[in-house]
């Protein structure tokens, strides 16, 4: 009988991974002391990179004045100060943070609030939420129905609520037709989504949910121009809201704080979590609208959910230094300028390979697509499992980066993201895409015998 070495439930049930023993900025350090280069912040998380001075003493202070207080008997000063920094100057309308402790919770807060909201407004039909196949929005059960990913939900779904029903995704590489412009593109997924509406009864729509880049599902998707807009559009007609998940892509790793800015839009609900705490804590959030919060305070008074680690004191200090540095330190302009370099690497190294099919992204949030044929875009056999050999070999070159299979259908494709922390210099991000394309030939060989 296999029973695992490690007591701990490891993710793979054959294999206990190494111990990380210590981090040092974009390096990590294993147990037999090799330095790892942290190509994707674990899924984008270590913006900052590891052990950053700067949070650890914030951790350390506020551990040594108050680690916990729940949140039915007290506020704590970080978590007013975090809400303040996030919300303080409502970008796009977005004027209150619900502290949550990370995306999964951050997604469940969103689906509810959008559906009680419609409630104490006197719209109690509204219970219909339309997202997007291909999608990733948490692994919990109410998320996992949101998500689009038919591997993950598979197993699972005669357990997901049927309240959730899914459009194409706005995914040029393998969703848009030959011959087909972008400007085409958007207007058939616009006809698609407002359909949807129709289809279930516009007033059943409480919210229609959407990665504005998608992440680890796809491999770092923006939608084309215009796509945003058109879905906004479609959600206000419609008398929905529109929530957006920035679990992955948003606090700034897109090379703006929200990645909503570079789309002309706003949501009336969002989702943050990775880049939020940059994994010194665990932590999520969801931001909410002035208007819905307004008529839940009219209304009942109180919003029907909560948790026990709600706005801890100690998350939200650890992601209240982590936003002051990315402040102060303008790393946002270094995500840009870093993303742009990254971009530039890729294409170089990638470019004219005959296993990448497609190199996109935005900011320090890339990925290439693996693909058998670049002509025809077909994907790899599955079962060569050729994105996990990648990380493998990527791991045995001293580089962590991030890959994913079922790219195509959530069965079928394979890519690689990078989402190297915003601290790296131009050589970090030459390194892990000179170690990153030794992987990709490495395990393209391996598998082709
Ligand atoms: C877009 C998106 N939403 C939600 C989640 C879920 O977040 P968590 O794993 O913190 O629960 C993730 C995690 O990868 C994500 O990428």
């Amino acid at each position: 009988m296999a029973v695992p070495k490690s007591r701990v439930l490891h993710r793979s049930l054959r294999e206990t991974p190494p111990k990380a023993i210590g981090g040092d900025g974009v390096w990590l350090i294993s147990e037999d002391g090799r330095r790892i280069l942290d190509g994707s912040g674990g899924a984008a998380v270590s913006c900052l990179g590891h052990q950053h001075p700067r949070v650890v003493d914030a951790l350390a202070r506020q551990a040594s004045k108050l680690a916990y207080a729940h949140t039915s008997f007290f506020s704590s000063e970080p978590a007013e100060a975090l809400a303040e920094l996030l919300v303080g100057d409502e970008p796009g309308g977005l004027a209150y943070a619900y502290l949550v402790s990370g995306g999964s919770e951050a997604i469940e807060a969103s689906i509810k609030l959008a559906r009680q909201y419609f409630i104490e407004r006197g719209e109690p039909r509204r219970q219909r939420f339309i997202a997007r196949r291909q999608s990733y929005h948490g692994n919990t059960l109410g998320a996992l129905a949101a998500g689009g990913n038919a591997w993950r939900r598979e197993p699972y779904a005669p357990l997901l609520p049927s309240a959730f029903s899914h459009v194409t995704p706005a995914f040029a590489y393998h969703e848009k037709h030959d011959g087909e412009t972008d400007g085409d593109f958007v207007a058939r997924l616009a006809t698609e989504l407002d359909g949807e509406f129709q289809r279930l009864g516009a007033d059943t729509v409480a919210a229609f949910i959407a990665e504005p880049v998608i992440g680890a599902t796809a491999g770092c998707v923006a939608a084309p121009e215009g796509y945003f807009r058109a879905v906004r559009e479609i959600c206000n007609r419609n008398g929905a809201l529109l929530i957006l998940d920035e679990v992955m892509c948003g606090m700034g790793r897109t090379g703006t704080t929200h990645a909503w800015e570079q789309e002309g839009v706003a949501p009336d609900i969002q989702a943050i979590a990775k880049g939020l705490g940059g994994g010194y804590q665990p932590i999520g959030a969801m931001l909410a609208s002035g208007a819905i919060i307004a008529t839940i305070a009219d209304g009942s008074g109180a919003f029907l959910h909560g948790h026990t680690y709600l706005a801890h004191p100690l998350a939200c200090a650890a992601a209240l230094e982590v936003q002051r540095i990315i402040a102060e330190e303008h790393l946002l302009d270094r995500v840009r300028d870093l993303g742009r370099h990254l971009e530039r690497r890729l294409t170089e190294r990638f470019g004219n390979h005959r296993h990448v099919g497609d190199i996109r992204g935005r900011g320090l949030f890339q990925a290439i697509e693996l693909v058998a044929d670049r002509a025809t875009r077909a994907p790899f056999d599955p079962a060569l499992k050729l994105n996990q050999t990648i990380k493998a070999a990527a791991f045995e070159a001293g580089l962590a980066c991030y890959p994913g299979g079922g790219t195509v259908d959530g069965r079928r494709g394979d890519h690689v993201m990078l989402a190297p922390p915003y601290i790296s210099t131009a050589d970090d991000i030459d390194m892990m895409v000179e170690r990153l394309g030794s992987a990709v030939d490495s395990a393209l060989r391996s598998i082709s015998h």
